[in-house]
């Protein structure tokens, strides 16, 4: 799906650098369970028997006000009770990322801790959107919205004075970080987190929502099965950046036209991500620990 020349490029940029982390080993676990229709929550529970630490921040978060729980789940299978298999594992899947990145340094320009404050916060929004709109992959719209943005984890992480230059430039000319990176680099955090997505084998909405989160009415047709998803990725995003939810570099909005493939006229846009934007901040020292 990357263009062989941005592919090229961006191999080479990142040649010679420490190595892109591979595939977290638990969200290897979670997917290979999912597909097996056979699974159960006891899957999930011997899966995590050996990470106490997990568990415990799975279960902060899914007591967050974000998953409307009425009553407190205090460990894995009655969380999965109530929320899902599905849910489950794509929250775990999402966290499994954030551990796998771990700490990187963190600028006054970009930091990593916010950064994953926002990518929770577009994850929760995207998810909430799709329950109102009904989508049936709410759990693909989660991880789309978790993920849509690790691409700039690559870029900090490995090409970390070109990125700061590129951070610098959007804010001194007031334009998109994104147009910034294509100007520095040739190519964006969409395209490296693609190539990211590629050499994890993620499947395809997920490689997607990544990818076009900025311009989901310029999917390609093919793809076009996926639009709703990426859109509803993408307006997360925009909203989560107009109400600073976390930070992820960037701090200006893409035109609205290019979300208007789906209506979110029955979303109460402001008031998801007021909720949404309260219960992260509460889970920030959680995900400081899971980034160790
Ligand atoms: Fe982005
Ligand atoms: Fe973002």
């Amino acid at each position: 799906m990357l263009e062989e020349r941005t592919q090229a490029l961006i191999s080479e940029r990142l040649q010679g650098m420490d190595k892109l982390p591979s595939m977290p080993l638990l969200y290897g676990k979670l997917q290979k369970l999912l597909q097996d229709p056979k699974s159960s929550m006891d899957d999930i529970a011997h899966i995590l028997s050996s990470d106490p630490a997990m568990t415990m921040s799975l279960l902060r978060l899914v007591n967050s006000a974000a998953f409307g729980l009425r009553v407190k789940v205090t460990n894995i299978k009655s969380a999965a009770t109530f929320l899902g298999l599905r849910a489950i594992a794509s929250l775990l899947s999402g966290l499994s990322v954030v551990r796998a990145f771990g700490q990187t340094k963190a600028s006054t320009l970009f930091n990593p801790a916010q950064f994953w404050v926002h990518s929770l916060g577009v994850g929760f929004t995207a998810r909430r959107f799709a329950q109102v709109l009904d989508v049936k992959d709410t759990e693909g719209c989660f991880l789309g919205g978790m993920l849509h943005d690790v691409g700039r984890l690559v870029l900090s992480q490995h090409l970390t004075e070109d990125f700061t230059k590129a951070l610098l430039a959007a804010d001194r000319t007031n334009t998109l970080l994104l147009e910034q990176e294509e100007a520095v680099f040739g190519f964006s955090h969409c395209d490296v987190g693609l190539y990211l997505a590629d050499a994890w084998n993620l499947p395809d909405e997920l490689r997607l929502a990544i990818a076009w989160h900025h311009k989901p009415h310029l999917l390609p047709k093919a793809h076009l099965a996926h639009q709703k998803l990426v859109t509803i990725v993408g307006k997360a995003n925009q909203v989560c950046i107009h109400q600073a939810v976390g930070a992820s570099g960037e701090t200006r909005m893409s035109p609205p036209h290019a979300f208007s493939a789906v209506d979110f006229k029955a979303c109460d846009l402001t008031g998801t991500v007021e909720t949404v934007k309260s219960d992260i901040q509460a889970t920030f020292a959680e995900l400081q620990k899971i980034m160790g």
